[in-house]
């Protein structure tokens, strides 16, 4: 059987009056690239989000790396702990989740790259990439800065190591937070339109970037509303509306046979402005 580095099992999400995610389910296997594409506000993000716990779901189970990290089913047993929900003081409820140290332990399994870098302006490149493998990981810093240099290199800013991030284009801090994520080692890298914050002449070095780590078969889920990408380089596409996933098949189904009015609207409309 392939080996799933990410199970969502029928995952639900409000906030106070928006079902976010509704009954979303979704795997990735090991070395898949998954590219996510939908219109603005159909979930996305929030979809991402609650990989890392950025965003709590409300119900559903979320399994990472062979470890359920969150589930509102009673039956489920993690850690220990069993699974269920939580009622929170406005009346909603959460999924039960891993208790946050071992939670903390389980996302260094995954490494997001956001639409704004959020590099620290304080650090040097090398500095940016080193961090949090010596802080978190505790790996000893001649290596970890052996590592960084290699991953500078990877993605062609060796030279800027002693650089800070206000002197570098927005492409160029794009590619120094996805080396930065990447120094983790994650078993599952997430990009959340990692482009749309770059003008158009530029979002092509970092998707050559992103592109050479499908190469390398590198396990991602990228939300991008670059079309030419998810067709290019995605092994499965997903189309998501109003917080459901509406088609998922290979990029050409999804682009050259799209089965629902809903798909065929959105694409005609991707195309009317790229
Ligand atoms: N923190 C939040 N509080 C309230 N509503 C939110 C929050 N985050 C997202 N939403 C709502 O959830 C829906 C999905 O948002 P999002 O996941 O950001 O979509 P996308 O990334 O596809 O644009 C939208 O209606 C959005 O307004
Ligand atoms: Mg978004």
């Amino acid at each position: 059987m392939a080996n799933k580095i990410l199970e969502m099992k029928n995952i639900y999400k409000t906030f106070e009056n928006c079902e976010a995610l509704n009954d979303v389910s979704l795997y990735v296997e090991k070395g898949e690239t998954v590219a996510i594409i939908g219109a603005s506000g159909s979930g996305k993000s929030t979809l991402l989000r609650s990989v890392n716990g950025l965003v709590r779901i409300t119900k559903g189970e979320i399994v990472l790396d062979g470890e359920v990290i969150a589930s509102s089913n009673e039956d489920t047993e993690f850690k220990g702990i069993k699974g269920g929900a939580i009622k929170q003081k406005n009346g909603s409820t959460e999924a039960k989740y891993l208790p946050d140290n071992l939670f903390k332990e389980a996302i260094c399994e995954t490494g997001m790259v956001f639409q704004h870098f959020n590099l620290f302006p304080h650090m040097t490149c090398l500095e940016n990439i080193t961090y949090a493998p010596i802080k978190v990981k505790k790996i000893p810093k001649e290596k970890a800065i052996e590592r960084g240099l290699s991953l500078l290199e990877m993605v062609g800013l060796k030279n800027k190591r002693e650089e800070y991030p206000a002197k570098l284009s927005g492409g160029q801090k794009q590619r120094i937070a996805i080396a930065r994520a990447l120094a983790m080692e994650p078993d599952i890298m997430l990009f959340d339109e990692p482009t749309s914050a770059l003008d158009p002449e530029i979002t092509g070095e970092v998707l050559s970037v992103m592109k050479k780590l499908a190469d390398r078969d590198t396990t991602m889920i990228v939300v991008t509303h670059e079309m030419g990408f998810a067709k290019e380089v995605a092994d499965r596409v997903i189309y998501m509306d109003s917080g459901r996933i509406i088609e998922e098949g290979s990029p050409e189904e999804i682009f050259y046979n799209p089965k629902t009015d809903r798909l065929k609207a959105f694409l005609s409309a991707m195309i009317k402005t790229n």
